[in-house]
């Protein structure tokens, strides 16, 4: 099988599909003709308070000024909940399946309204208002969906972290948001694997110190572990919450004030949290889920993403839920407790979309198909990835063996700046062609520069850039604008430019490169190189160091690092380097591969070249290139040997 091979329109989807491919082309088109009557019409996906008369305000050149629907005003968890009440209050909204249990709980529209207005009167109560910020870090049960849709009800703005961050991580997290109230719990249990996340929440608070703005920690207890509590500060979770009560008038937010903050990695230094504000990214939500996954009331969406990522955001909370589906968490493994758990809960809730990142796909895949035949998967009608590059023989597996060759693969391209997919398939109206994330959604105007950001026609590979704003666009990076505007708008003027590499063919489809940035993708989850060397390097036994991704055939790619030490007798091992990291960030961070190394190839001029140490971590050895820029060629050697002379082959491999 290879890249040309075509996937004609699934008959299935043919049938659902809101779209014929006559009809796509006309919405393309009249989005480039007329983008504010275009983006006006979308807006009536949501429900409003009243209604935008303007699309789109503002410029990508200069500071960069981004406004979108600026005098519509309208509030998140109404569009999400309570305009769903009069036609199907008693639908399920969330199912949410705990881990190695047979238990679900089910909310219905209905009672999903209850359980965010009591928590939203509870913030209030504890003096939460209007633009103040609040940090969730829970597992992925209802509680998670409920505290974020309880803070838009109040124009609050929520902070989600991950729950494999660290303390020290969070601490900075909580000082650099502001966050004033915590929503936490005791622990996430995932298989044998526990996370403590209020004693890492309790460390996390003791190191931010004075800088924390938190007065508050709610503790919802998920296990039957015991949990610290400090008096002063810390609240059981529903022994407070369910007392208030359960209607709470929604506050009336503008169009472009924050709905959220999301950190994010970068290629220079810390995460920076990017800022996603109300009616722009709810119409954005509503629109690409919408098209590309062209839900209906009656499906049953699951989304494996982490809620606290931008899938979690847009395909587990806000977008089904703008369009009224249902939507499933699971708080597990995909092997726990046994192999085929995925498949069993698809059965068992009977889901029409699963969307997955391609990581998972590939180590289902490795499991064999008899454990996916076990299951009936009928109920199954489309199938989605993101967040990395799926390959044609993971996109065929995944079609053939789990959509029994009856379900389209939609293969989205989006990031946590984006909101929301820019490139990806409407199923029904296009032919999809395996490991290509297809065209850009009718009103994203893309393309492809070469490094010098001269855009390139027809069929290419060069940089991929957005040339217009679309709703769902990070506005700003907290309290940081300059370094939005550096980060995205300083490669070529006027241009968005994604940090990806891709290339286009001849029938215009995009195939995704990967990063051209110092960003790596590690199971799906983002790290900047940048971070990982600064925890490196605050060791003070480390002179110098170097991160690099590799090639990894479960995790898509795996994380090396080389280190200088002082000096020869300075005691450092690769184990102290890993606990570093995990420190610093988390252990979802933590390198496959340290080398201590006596030196670095670098240029005349010092720079380090990562590059080379990318080629000799990943066996490369035979394209090394031109060496002759090096300070001292006889490095190479030198860090060949490292690598390969102990190790016939690395474990990254
Ligand atoms: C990568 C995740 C290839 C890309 C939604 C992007 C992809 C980064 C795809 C954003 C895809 C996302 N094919 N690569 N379909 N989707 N990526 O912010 O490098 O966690 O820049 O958002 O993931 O990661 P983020």
């Amino acid at each position: 099988m290879s890249e040309h091979t075509i996937i004609p329109v699934h008959p299935q989807s043919a049938e659902y599909s809101l779209l014929t491919p006559s009809q796509l082309q006309a919405m393309t088109r009249r989005a480039e003709r007329d983008p504010d009557g275009f983006w006006l019409d979308q807006a009536e996906r949501i429900h409003w308070h009243s209604n935008p008369t303007r699309a789109f305000c503002g410029s990508f050149q200069d500071d960069v000024e981004i406004n979108w629907y600026h005098d519509g005003t309208l509030n998140a968890s109404v569009s999400c909940i309570d305009s769903h009440l009069g036609d199907r209050a008693d639908q399920v909204a969330l199912i949410s399946h705990r881990d190695g249990t047979d238990e679900a709980e089910k909310l219905t529209y209905r009672m999903l309204h209850e359980r965010v207005c009591r928590l939203a009167n509870a913030l209030q109560h504890l003096g939460v208002s209007r633009g103040d910020r609040v940090a969730i870090s829970l597992p992925m049960v209802s509680e998670a969906p409920i505290a974020m849709l309880a803070c838009a009800r109040i124009g609050a703005v929520h902070v989600v972290l991950f729950g494999g961050l660290s303390a020290e991580a969070i601490a900075e997290r909580l000082v650099d948001s502001g966050a004033r109230v915590v929503i936490t719990a005791n622990e996430i249990a995932r298989g044998a694997k526990r996370i403590p996340l209020k004693h890492i929440m309790d460390e996390a608070l003791k190191k931010a110190g004075a800088e924390s703005a938190v007065e508050t920690v709610l503790v919802l207890r998920t296990t039957d572990a015991p949990v610290a509590m400090l008096p002063e500060r810390d609240l059981d979770f529903h022994d407070f919450v369910d007392w208030f009560e359960p209607d709470c008038i929604p506050e009336i937010m503008n169009a472009e004030d924050p709905l959220f903050l999301l950190y994010t990695s970068g290629s220079t230094g810390k995460p920076k949290a990017v800022v996603h504000t109300t009616g722009g990214y709810m119409v954005w939500a509503a629109y690409t889920m919408g098209m590309v996954y062209t839900h209906r009331p009656n499906d049953v969406l699951w989304c494996t993403a982490d809620v606290a990522w931008i899938t979690g955001h847009t395909s587990v909370v806000y977008g089904p839920l703008a369009n009224g589906s249902t939507t499933m968490m699971f708080d597990g493994l995909p092997s726990y407790p046994q192999p085929g758990r995925w498949w069993e809960l698809i059965e068992r809730h009977k889901v029409t979309m699963l969307f997955t990142a391609p990581t998972a796909i590939r180590s289902l895949m490795r499991e064999g198909d008899d454990l996916v035949n076990r299951y009936d998967l009928s109920s199954l009608r489309l199938l989605g990835t993101a967040g990395e590059p799926i390959s044609p023989d993971a996109w065929m597996w995944y079609h053939d063996v789990v959509g029994k060759g009856r379900c389209p693969v939609v293969d989205t391209w989006w990031q946590t700046e984006t909101a929301g997919i820019m490139l990806g398939p409407i199923p029904g109206a296009q032919k999809l062609k395996p490991g290509s994330a297809t065209m850009p959604l009718p009103g994203v105007s893309m393309v492809l520069t070469d490094t010098k950001g001269d855009v390139i026609e027809g069929a290419g590979e060069g940089c991929l850039c957005v040339t217009r704003s679309w709703p769902g666009q990070a506005r700003t990076l907290w309290k940081d604008h300059a370094r939005f505007q550096q980060t995205y708008f300083s490669f070529s003027p006027g241009l968005y430019f994604t940090g990806d590499g891709a290339r286009r063919d001849a029938d215009g489809y995009y195939w995704i490169t990967g990063r051209m940035d110092d960003v790596i993708n590690i199971s799906g989850h983002r790290i900047g190189t940048a971070e990982i060397e600064e925890a490196v390097g605050a060791d003070r036994r480390i002179t110098e160091c170097a991160a690099v991704g590799v090639p990894h055939s479960v995790k898509g790619q795996a994380l090396v690092v080389f280190a200088i030490a002082r000096d020869e007798q300075t005691s450092i091992t690769p184990e102290d380097i890993t606990r570093q990291v995990s420190l610093a960030i988390g252990r979802y961070a933590a390198p496959d591969e340290v080398f201590i190394v006596p030196d670095l190839p670098r240029t005349r001029s010092g720079k380090i070249v990562r590059r080379l140490l990318r080629k000799i971590a990943s066996g490369e050895l035979d394209t090394l290139g031109d060496l002759s820029m090096l300070s001292d060629a006889d490095s190479v050697d030198m860090l060949i040997n490292t690598v390969w002379k102990e190790e016939q082959t690395l474990n990254v491999a």
